[in-house]
């Protein structure tokens, strides 16, 4: 189980997914990988998710599949069950903190205030999701939070696409972004897995700061 500091070196994109059936999800993380994305946050917003994350759990060995949107603790179990190797949730309780540490699943908790960020940090986390990053506050934001929080590293997510994530991706304090626009749902619609692969190629492609 890689730690989420090493899952988040393995961007610079993590592909925010969510899927309208098994099939569709397998297909599409297929022509991410043939694109160069080694790392899948596969949400459990459809009830497609947990299987996408069994068909694909083990599937490359140097791909890691995570699970997104987790907000309850049976989340976390079913997701460690079904070969997720690290988890991303919106924002952080202590329950869920609690759920994903007990379920073995390395977590980026998300975070949009200087509060959330000084309860991640009393929880142990050093990394964590900026959510929604563009709303929230975006670039100007994570240059603000670099002040008093030097050592804590971002994954701004919400907002974000190809034109703009190069300056995301060039402050000190990002690590990676996260985003959904490697999956648009016209392509998908029309199984058009070489866009799919395309776009992903531009996102592996993206310099870091
Ligand atoms: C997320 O859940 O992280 C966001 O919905 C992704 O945001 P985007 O669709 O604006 O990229």
């Amino acid at each position: 189980m890689k730690d989420v500091q090493t899952v988040m070196q393995m961007g610079p994109v993590i592909p925010v997914l969510a899927f309208a059936s098994v099939d569709e999800g397998v297909s599409v993380c297929k022509a991410l990988y043939d694109g160069g994305v080694k790392v899948f946050e596969i949400t459990l917003r459809t009830d497609a998710g947990l299987g996408v994350i069994e068909r694909m759990a083990g599937w490359a060995a140097d791909a890691a599949v995570g699970v997104g949107t987790l907000v309850t603790s049976a989340q976390c179990r079913a997701a460690r069950d079904a070969g997720a190797t690290f988890g991303v949730s919106p924002g952080l309780t202590a329950a869920l903190d609690a759920a994903a540490r007990d379920a073995g699943l390395p977590l980026l908790p998300g975070v949009m205030t200087p509060t959330d960020i000084v309860a991640a940090l009393a929880l142990g986390y050093r990394a964590v999701k900026f959510f929604p990053a563009v709303p929230a506050g975006g670039i100007p934001m994570l240059k603000a939070f670099h002040g008093p929080f030097p050592d804590l590293s971002f994954c701004p997510t919400g907002g974000i696409d190809v034109a703009s994530a190069p300056d995301f991706l060039a402050l000190p304090n990002v690590a990676c972004v996260g985003g959904s626009w490697l999956t648009p749902k016209a392509a998908v619609a029309a199984r058009d897995w070489r866009q799919i692969t395309r776009l992903a190629q531009a996102a592996a492609a993206l310099p870091r700061g």
